[in-house]
């Protein structure tokens, strides 16, 4: 007696009419017709099943709140930093705590089964950092949570920030991070990836650090970052986020650049609903898209994830942990409307968020963890369209979340009649 199947299972590769077995947590086979019973059948009825939805980049310790102690009233980057500032003294443990838990319950409620958050290491008291190692083991039955630590006020900038990340960094928080296009010079910004890197190879962790998060098509911080991950042996576990300043770069130095990237086993992770609101707001017309080069990163073989970055927060008042939401604005802000194009944009949220994260046994193949979403859509390009309902959301072989499918019934003239957005399009 197994303890799950699910029944006729699209899976985003392409591959249909597949049985997914479930036993122990672990999914034991994956083939068409499974005979065995199982203590619970899911009939999936040909539709979408998909990894778990994967955030690789978030901030959980701003998360949710929105109009606390104010709104952002210009919408822009510096006035959200500005913000943050203002509520840090008055925050608690118990307030991020409950602000986390919640989101992490929207995320659950989404699919969304795996997140890295930064957490701010700029208050002394290190609250943030506190709570969120709470929220990490609190919420481990069902989300893969891991934390960066991350000098929000600059690492070299703000006077206790150094202290403050090797405390942070000793509390638990797994990854070193980074800030340095917010450095006062180019050169302090560079001389901070030199030091943040030597810290987490001492340490035997990985980086993942905001950088060239600007319009500057100078800014030359990825570069050191690459060039710092080959000199330290630490191919494959570090991570660019944003990268927004390559969207403005000169053609030639980005050619030169990308191959350094794809030497140095970098992981770039934009944030698209993120980088088109935040970016470009010292242009006139035309206005930068201000979201890296995508295209051509995985062109060049980089392995390039989409994170949501912010939910109503000082910095983005909108969202609702909804990676289907991320990867739409990142296909339309890269242009990415090709077939295999669409494709890339969901493993962006979902495949490739696990190996910027290094996460283990994640995937639909036998053997991997019983982690899996049952989407009310046919396949990743429907799913990308309609942003679906969440039929069953599977945690280690539970079921942890259900959604009933969303049908809309119209009353026109008397006659009454119902609306299903599905189209299948061979
Ligand atoms: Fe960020």
């Amino acid at each position: 007696m197994l303890d799950l199947i699910v029944r006729n299972a699209s899976l985003p590769d392409g591959r249909k009419g597949l049985d997914i077995a479930v036993q122990d947590g672990r999914i034991v086979a994956v083939m068409p017709a499974v005979d065995a019973e199982a203590a619970r059948e899911i009939d999936a009825a040909g539709r979408l099943v998909a990894p778990p939805f994967v955030d690789s980049h978030f901030h959980m310790d701003s998360t949710l709140s929105l109009g606390q102690p104010r709104l952002n009233e210009s919408g822009t980057l510096l006035e959200g930093i500005a913000l943050w500032g203002e509520l840090k003294p008055h925050l608690t443990v118990e307030s991020i705590k409950a602000r986390a838990l919640e989101l992490c319950r929207w995320s659950i409620a989404r699919g969304t089964l795996a997140i890295r958050s930064h957490v701010d290491v700029c208050d002394d008291r290190l609250l943030a950092v506190s709570a969120l190692l709470e929220v990490r083991e609190e919420i481990k039955p069902w989300i893969d949570l891991q934390l960066v630590a991350f000098p929000q006020d600059g690492y070299l900038r703000s006077p206790t920030a150094v202290d403050n990340l090797k405390r942070a960094l000793d509390m638990g928080v797994d990854l070193v991070g980074g800030i340095p296009h917010f450095e006062r010079t180019m050169g302090d910004g560079a001389a901070s990836v030199r030091v943040l890197c030597e810290l987490a190879a001492e340490r035997g962790l990985r980086v993942d650090m905001h950088c060239d998060e600007s319009d500057d098509p100078l800014s030359r911080h990825v570069e050191t970052l690459a060039a710092e991950a080959k000199r330290l042996g630490l191919e494959g576990r570090v991570t660019g986020s944003h990268l927004t300043s390559m969207h403005s770069m000169d053609n030639y130095y980005a050619s030169k650049l990308i191959p350094l990237i794809a030497e140095a086993g970098l992981h770039a992770v934009p944030n698209p609903l993120i980088n088109i609101t935040l970016q470009g707001r010292h242009d006139s017309y035309p206005k930068r898209r201000g979201m890296t080069r995508v295209k051509e990163l995985m062109a060049a073989g980089v392995n390039v994830a989409f994170g949501h970055d912010c939910i109503m927060d000082p910095w983005y008042s909108l969202g609702s942990h909804d990676m289907l939401e991320v990867a739409s604005m990142g296909l339309h802000v890269a242009q990415m409307t090709g077939i295999a194009e669409m494709r890339q944009a969901f493993d962006a949220v979902t495949a490739n968020g696990a190996t910027v994260m290094g996460l283990e046994d994640y995937g639909l193949e036998p053997g991997c963890h019983a982690d899996f979403v049952v989407l009310q859509a046919a396949d990743p390009v429907e799913a990308l369209r309609l942003k679906p309902a969440r039929l069953f959301v599977v945690r280690r072989g539970h079921v942890i979340a259900e959604t009933p499918p969303v049908a809309s019934r119209l009353a026109l003239d008397g006659e009454e009649l119902s609306v299903d957005f599905s189209r299948t399009v061979q």
